[in-house]
């Protein structure tokens, strides 16, 4: 009896648990974060993007043995289908967590399809080998690259302790002073204001080479200094239309496409590598 009505409650209480979980459903999204093991194949562990690269070859080999066998020519196709198994299998060596999403039966019957010169058997055969890339792609591959593969602000300064946001902050300051004193008429504060974010746009322009060492990012380029030289020409003899003409031009060039790359990919980036504490999750 006493038994019976132990079990009865914790029946219950997982049932009011769950309940609170579903209601919330909509509130949270619920993502999958790949082992940490997986971080020895990116940068900085690794001097290149290892994992990444053993995707591409994945790929590279899915489509040669499609097209060996498609062409009945037996030498090239065992070549290729030697490869993808090898590098197919590597997945496991590299991040062991995932040696279960795996589809090993799978490899095995595509290895036998070409073994045996069945050629027509080989699109099935890959087809079945591609579930299981596809699966673990819908889980991991978006948040993979979210994590590993974007640039990382967090420790970086624009100048001696001064971090980025705080950077930011003053930039974005700086552009809406501009603004505000532009419609009020009063041009010298507009015109130092813009003095000011000029030597902040080029401050921030030589972080730039922290992480683009190779291709040479150029911030700000010609377009952005000639936009500044017209605002700064037409906040003296301009019409109010003008200045803000130029100021969103400014503002777009130096600033929106950034964030469309940089902040949009570096918020979603912190997001997943921040630990939630109890309260946070609470709160949820
Ligand atoms: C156990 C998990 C897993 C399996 C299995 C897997 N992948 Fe991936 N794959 C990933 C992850 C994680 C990424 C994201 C890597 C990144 O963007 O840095 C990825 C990315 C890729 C990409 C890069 C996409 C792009 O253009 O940016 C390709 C191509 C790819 N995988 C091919 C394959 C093929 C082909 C297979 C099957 C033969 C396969 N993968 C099996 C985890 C997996
Ligand atoms: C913390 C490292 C880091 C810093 C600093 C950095 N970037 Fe990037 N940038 C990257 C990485 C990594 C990518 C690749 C894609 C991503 O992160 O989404 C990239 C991609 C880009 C892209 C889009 C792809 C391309 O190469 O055209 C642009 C544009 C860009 N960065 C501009 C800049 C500018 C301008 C600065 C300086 C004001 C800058 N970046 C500073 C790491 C950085
Ligand atoms: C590297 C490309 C890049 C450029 C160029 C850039 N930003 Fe940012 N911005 C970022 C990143 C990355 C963050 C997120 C930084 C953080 O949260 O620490 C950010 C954050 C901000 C923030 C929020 C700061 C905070 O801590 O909440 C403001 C405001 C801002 N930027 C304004 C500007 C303005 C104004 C400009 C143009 C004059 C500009 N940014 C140019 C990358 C850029």
């Amino acid at each position: 009896m006493r038994w019976s009505r132990f079990i009865l409650l914790q029946c219950l209480i997982l049932v009011v648990i769950g309940g609170i979980i579903y209601m919330h459903k909509d509130r949270v999204i619920v993502s999958k974060k790949p082992p940490s093991s997986i971080a020895q194949w990116y940068k900085p562990e690794n001097k290149r993007h290892v994992w990444l690269h053993t995707m591409f070859k994945l790929r590279r080999e899915m489509q040669a043995v499609k097209f060996y066998s498609s062409i009945k020519d037996a030498e090239h196709l065992e070549k290729w289908a030697n490869q993808l198994n090898e590098h197919y299998l590597e997945i496991a060596e590299m991040v062991p967590e995932w040696e279960k999403k795996l589809d090993k039966a799978a490899m095995t019957r595509l290895q036998e399809v070409v073994k045996n010169n069945h050629f027509q058997d080989v699109p099935n055969a890959l087809d079945d080998l591609r579930e299981s890339c596809d699966v673990c792609h819908t889980d991991y591959r978006a948040i993979t690259a979210i994590m590993y593969r974007t640039g990382d602000f967090s420790a970086m300064e624009t100048s001696p302790s001064v971090a980025v946001g705080s950077h930011m902050e003053e930039l974005s300051e700086q552009v809406n002073q501009i603004k505000i004193a532009s419609e009020d008429g009063m041009t010298d504060i507009a015109l130092s204001s813009l003095d000011e974010l000029r030597n902040g746009i080029t401050v921030l322009g030589k972080t730039c080479s922290n992480c683009h060492e190779k291709e040479a990012v150029v911030y700000p380029g010609e377009t952005i200094n000639n936009t500044i030289a017209s605002l700064q020409n037409n906040l003296k003899v301009g019409t109010l239309k003008d200045q803000g003409r130029d100021l969103g031009t400014l503002a777009v060039l130096a600033c929106a496409k950034c964030h469309g790359t940089h902040r949009l990919a570096y918020d979603i980036r912190q997001a997943h590598w921040a630990d939630p504490n109890w309260l946070t999750l609470l709160k949820h």
